[in-house]
């Protein structure tokens, strides 16, 4: 199932990768299972099954309609962080219904298409209260909004995959809560359903979603005493997944054991998964360029970078890299770099891995989360194609960017200034 080695090639459900490298032109390009979206997917729906609840995806880790358009067809809804991610969940069929829009920094014209739709709007700070309000006015509609808690809980993740620690950008202090709440009692287009939280990324002690599940249940109840119909909790914070390839990491059934007897009985609970649904879901597959020495390091140079994927770069993340044919060389210890002229760019570091040929295939796994969509065309190296396997079947469900589309934007130039 999904990706996984036989004879010494790289097989992602019934399809050898290395059959499908030659096959198309483009490289590097991201490779995706339906099989493990399924699977990934049905872990929540069975850990959530007999609750009231939603999943609602995170846009954000992966944006590809296609996958959208399966994910909704699974059940999920979908959790945005901008309005042109509201415009494609629309276009992917979503109901706006299971929709929340979320973000510390939503600009007018967004609040505006959220408001058009229906779609629930995440309340983060003072002046997001007043835009909201103003958009509601301006559309003479009501909204539902969720008021997002920070809940200054630290998650033991990156510093910038955490979210609700006390000086994190995003949502309100507890104690700023009865500011909002008279506010709210004053803007009748406004109606508070529930409470949001976000922690933050990559988690992997599950005990956090125990304490956050304590806090919002506490706050919650609070809130109802004060005359809100609240009925949704949303409970955000990303499980980790298995990059280290170490075992032990959370499944979905551990967070809702997690959360199990520390909620209102009459919430429906909205969780907002991105990476654990994705990203094993996924990898990129590049080609060796060439392998070079410089003193006592060993270099393996691919056409995949931090302008393909950008998380080792960024974070210092760990994604674990193999090839997808058999390689014969001399095992030596290598950093795996790319193309883009930064120090900065590499896909791994110190990993033991024989010595390729030129044009072999390599692997960087569980790339299905904030692969693509932190993609970039820095050094103008194109953003890749991507393409889903289902059983024996290819589908190529994004065509790479090309130089005509990049040389469109730049052109016409019109003059802004004077008027
Ligand atoms: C508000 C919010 N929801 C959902 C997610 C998705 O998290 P993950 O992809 O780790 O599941 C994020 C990611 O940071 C987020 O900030």
């Amino acid at each position: 199932m999904s990706f996984h080695i036989r004879d010494h090639y790289l097989y992602c459900e019934g399809i050898k990768v290395k059959d499908l490298q030659n096959a198309v032109q483009d490289s590097p390009f991201y490779l995706y299972s339906a099989a493990q979206l399924r699977a990934n997917v049905a872990a929540y729906t069975d850990a959530l099954a007999g609750l009231p609840a939603r999943i609602s995806y995170a846009v954000k880790a992966n944006g590809n309609l296609t996958l959208l358009k399966m994910l909704r067809a699974l059940g999920c809804g979908a959790t945005l962080v901008s309005g042109n991610e509201l415009r494609l969940a629309l276009l992917a069929g979503f109901a706006p219904a299971d929709m929340v829009f979320n973000g510390n920094g939503k600009r007018r014209a967004e609040l505006a298409l959220a408001v058009q739709h229906g779609v629930t709007v995440n309340i983060d700070s003072e002046f997001d209260l007043e835009h909201i309000a103003q958009a509601a006015r301006d559309a003479d509609k009501p909204v539902d909004v969720l008021l997002r808690i920070n809940p200054d809980i630290r998650p033991d993740v990156h510093p910038y995959v955490a979210t609700g620690m006390r000086d994190s950008k995003f949502g309100i202090r507890a104690e700023r809560l009865p500011w909002f709440l008279e506010r709210l009692k004053r803007a009748p287009l406004l109606r508070l359903v529930g409470l949001h939280c976000h922690l933050g990324s990559t988690i992997k002690d599950v005990q956090v979603f125990h304490d956050a599940a304590a806090l919002m249940g506490d706050l919650t109840n609070a809130v109802r005493q004060q005359g809100f119909d609240l009925r949704y909790l949303n409970l955000g914070g990303g499980l980790g997944i298995d990059y280290e390839r170490a075992g032990g990491t959370p499944t979905p059934r551990d967070l809702l054991d997690a959360l199990r007897g520390r909620l209102p009985g009459d919430l429906t609970l909205i969780v907002e998964p991105g990476r654990s649904i994705v990203g094993n879901a996924g990898a990129l597959i590049c080609r060796v360029i060439g392998v070079k020495r410089n003193g006592d390091k060993h270099f393996i140079v691919t056409d995949g970078s931090m302008a393909t994927l950008i998380r080792p770069s960024l974070y210092g993340a760990y994604h674990h890299i193999g090839f997808i044919e058999p390689v014969n060389g001399e095992t030596r210890v290598f950093d795996i770099v790319g193309p883009v002229c930064e120090s900065a760019d590499f896909l791994g570091k110190a990993r033991s891995l024989p010595t390729p040929h030129e044009e072999a295939g390599l692997v960087v796994y569980d790339a299905g989360a904030y692969g693509y969509a932190m993609s970039s065309s820095y050094n103008l190296h194109l953003r890749p194609a991507e393409y889903l396997v289902d059983g024996d079947q290819v589908t190529q469900i994004r065509r790479a960017e090309t130089f005509d589309d990049i040389a469109l934007a730049l052109s016409p130039l019109s003059v802004i200034m004077p008027l």
